[in-house]
């Protein structure tokens, strides 16, 4: 299963895209994780990528398709794989369906979030991430038990340096303006299905997961 977690920032793709990696046994690939790993290891991609981020604009499309093809490469993919925050544009939406074609592959499902704007604010601004496992949590609605630290590593959680309010504002801006329009491009295909972002996680999570079984069984 080849699936897209789409949705604006802070709608909830990396808290539900890990739940489901665990429950298919697929990798979730996080573009926003991979290059962040980048910025901190101070690679040539990372430091390019960072001015871009820092600004809550789309790192460019050559930098990130590259980085995902490669990844949608290995070995741990052949079963399937979840992409979170990739594609974010229609051109990138074009070249991953090119390549996935030149694999003998495809997207089977593009699974939007919707959250209202005023609670992405909201969970952004109280976001705080695990240094290590990459888990997230929220300062009000789910705290870690342990402040400052990881329920399921025990490492250093921190605050996003684009979770800043000018910088949310920034990405909530180009998500209307590039992203949204993938709404259509996969819906123009039968692929997109949106689901109620707003509710507990595990509400969400089993929400995401009958649209899963549903889309297998029109298979
Ligand atoms: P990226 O890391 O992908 O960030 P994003 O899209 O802005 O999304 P977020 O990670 O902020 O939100 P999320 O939907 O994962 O929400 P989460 O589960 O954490 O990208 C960062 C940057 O990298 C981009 O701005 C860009 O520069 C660059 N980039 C990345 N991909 C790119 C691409 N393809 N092309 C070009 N550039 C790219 O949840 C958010 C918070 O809400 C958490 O605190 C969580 O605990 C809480 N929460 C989750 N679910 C719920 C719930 N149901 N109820 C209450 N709180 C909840
Ligand atoms: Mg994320």
């Amino acid at each position: 299963m080849n699936l897209i977690l789409l949705g604006a920032p802070g709608a909830g793709k990396g808290t539900q895209g890990k739940t489901l990696s665990e429950s298919y046994s697929i990798p979730q690939i996080s573009t926003g994780d991979i290059l962040r790993a980048n910025v901190r290891n101070k690679t040539p991609l990372g430091q390019k990528a960072r001015e871009y981020m820092d600004k809550g604009a789309l790192v460019p499309d050559d930098v990130v398709v590259n980085m995902v093809v490669d990844r949608i490469r290995q070995d741990d993919c052949l079963n399937g794989f979840i992409l979170d925050g990739f594609p974010r544009n229609l051109n990138q939406a074009s070249v991953l369906e090119t390549t996935l074609k030149g694999m003998g592959k495809k997207i089977d499902l593009a699974i939007g979030i919707d959250v209202e704007k005023k609670e992405l604010v909201r969970r952004l601004s109280g976001r705080r991430v695990c240094r290590k496992c990459g888990a997230s949590y929220h300062v009000i609605f789910n705290p870690p038990v342990n402040i400052g630290m990881c329920d399921k590593c025990g490492s250093e959680i921190y605050q996003r340096d684009d979770d800043k309010e000018e910088t949310i504002e920034a990405r909530l801006n180009v998500y209307e303006q590039e992203t949204m329009p993938l709404i259509e491009f996969y819906s123009a295909k039968g692929l997109y299905r949106s689901i109620d972002g707003i509710g507990p996680v595990d509400k969400i999570t089993k929400a995401i997961t009958d649209a899963i079984a549903e889309g297998n069984d029109n298979l």
